[in-house]
């Protein structure tokens, strides 16, 4: 597909029909999540892949927030490793603060990636935030470690919930040079 129909095709979908995410599928989007890139290519995950369906729907009870009517057929949740991330605030080391979580981002590019490569197989997705604490107990990660995001797999049912999909202008997020928003 054009990359950029790509890119706008995937959304965020609600309700997924119980047709079956294939091995094959799946493998395919965690090598775009195994290959995507990283602060200093740490790669600070761990890809859980879940399709036990009373699991599916503990984990989507955790959601911070989602309006889900079905469950996805599919949940790739990701852990940040924090022995892989040494600095401080879930930082990359560097010696010293950043002052910006790159681990935390480089969880969100291995989990925009996988999206990005289910839409390219016909497959939809949502991407979630978990509550901790459940969704730790859920997939039994270690307290030191945090599961950032989740990606929920399947195929959309049609004609079903649907949000509208707006984004800000170009001209209203973008300058040039120098920071203005006139
Ligand atoms: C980092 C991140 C966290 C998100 N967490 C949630 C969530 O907890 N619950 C939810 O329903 N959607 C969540 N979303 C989905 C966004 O609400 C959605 O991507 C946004 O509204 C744009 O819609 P679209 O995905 O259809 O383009 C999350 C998205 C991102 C990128």
């Amino acid at each position: 597909m054009d990359f950029n129909k790509l890119v706008k095709e995937r959304k965020t979908t609600f309700e997924f029909s119980d047709k079956a995410v294939s091995d094959k599928d799946i493998n395919l989007i965690l090598e775009a999540g195994r290959w995507s890139p990283s602060c200093t290519n740490t790669q600070p995950w761990h890809f859980i892949v879940v399709k036990d369906k009373e699991r599916i729907e503990k984990i989507l009870r955790t959601a911070n927030y989602g309006f889900f009517h079905t469950e996805p057929n599919a949940i790739i949740a990701v852990v940040l490793i924090t022995e892989k991330c040494k600095g401080p605030n879930h930082s990359c080391f560097r010696g010293k603060d950043s002052g910006v979580h790159d681990s935390h981002m480089s969880i969100g590019m291995s989990v925009y990636g996988m999206s990005l490569q289910a839409k390219d197989l016909g497959i939809d997705s949502c991407i979630i935030t978990p509550e901790q604490k459940e969704v730790k107990k859920i997939l039994k990660v270690k307290k030191e470690d945090a599961v950032p995001l989740f990606l929920g797999l399947g195929y959309e049912n049609k004609n079903t919930f649907k949000r509208d999909r707006t984004r800000l202008e170009l001209k209203e997020i973008t300058s040039k040079e120098t920071f203005t928003n006139e």
